[in-house]
């Protein structure tokens, strides 16, 4: 990875205030991009600021819902305002809910299908209307997940919002390659975040989780993080529609969902 690798590139990062898309922003700082974070709590936001160096080290905040439009176009024009352009946009903020599916009501669906997958439609279309009136191309990341191919019977609206993304994904590129926008995905494994502690909260799911890993261990967000700064340099080029995995190996063993266990 060149040092420096997104040197003049303005970014947005959603979902900035923590765990990976705090990592991803403080290493697109590091490669020389301006970020404007985006997330819903200010506090958190403005503390994030503070603690990456604040304005004059490139970096902003805006207070954004992404599932909800009006915010989103907000959020892509504050961006242009504050920082004259826009290069690359980063769809990580997300959120899951584990619950048996008989129990899954209409409200958890449409609040984790409305983040995590409309949300990134919303922002990836704002943002590809701004790149293509620049004319100079630009890259679109969009955090999907292992549960984007594997499936887990007690997480049916995120596996599903997450399959949606890695489709939505070949779609964009789809759609955008003319311009000289790439999209691709980055599809974790176990990362060590607030959100993987919502779903796996006990030493047996602990367990269970590290038998299924190849490495042995979690990941972290900066792994993470690397892979975003690839996926949106110039060093991926020739890369777009794609989805990469870091994910310790998960995706390589075929491991049989425990059915008897099932809620
Ligand atoms: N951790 C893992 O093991 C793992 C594995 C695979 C994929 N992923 C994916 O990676 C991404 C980041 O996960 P994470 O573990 O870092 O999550 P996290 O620690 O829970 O952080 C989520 C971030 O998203 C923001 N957010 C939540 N809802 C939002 C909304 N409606 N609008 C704007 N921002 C919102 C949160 O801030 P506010 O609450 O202030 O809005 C927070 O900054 C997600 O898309 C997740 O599905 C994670």
């Amino acid at each position: 990875m060149t040092a420096m690798g997104l040197q003049a590139k303005v970014a947005i990062v959603t979902g900035a205030t923590r765990g990976i898309g705090r990592a991803i922003t403080e290493r697109f700082l590091h490669e020389g991009a301006q970020v404007m974070a985006a997330a819903r709590d200010p506090r958190r936001g403005a503390q994030v600021v503070a603690d990456l160096g604040g304005r004059e080290a490139g970096i902003a905040f805006t207070g954004c819902d992404v599932s909800r439009k009006p915010e989103v176009e907000h959020l892509v024009c504050r961006t242009v305002e504050e920082f004259g352009r826009l290069d690359i946009v980063v769809n990580n903020a997300g959120l899951n809910h584990a619950a048996s599916f008989l129990a899954t009501t209409e409200e958890d669906w449409d609040r984790v299908i409305g983040v995590d997958l409309k949300g990134t439609f919303l922002l990836s279309q704002a943002a590809a209307r701004t790149l293509v009136r620049q004319g100079q191309g630009g890259s679109i990341i969009n955090l999907s997940s292992v549960m984007a191919v594997l499936a887990l019977g007690d997480q049916v609206p995120y596996c599903a919002a997450k399959g949606g993304v890695t489709q939505l994904t070949k779609s964009m590129a789809i759609a955008l390659g003319r311009h000289g926008i790439r999209v691709n995905c980055i599809g974790p494994g176990p990362i060590r975040t607030e959100l993987m502690e919502v779903v796996v909260h006990n030493e047996a799911k602990k367990r269970e989780l590290l038998e299924r890993l190849p490495l042995g261990r979690v990941g972290t967000c900066e792994e993470v993080a690397a892979v975003a700064a690839f996926l949106a340099s110039d060093d991926a080029s020739f890369i777009t529609g794609q989805a990469i995995y870091p994910d310790g190996g998960r995706m390589i063993q075929g491991f049989p969902p425990r059915l008897e266990e099932l809620p």
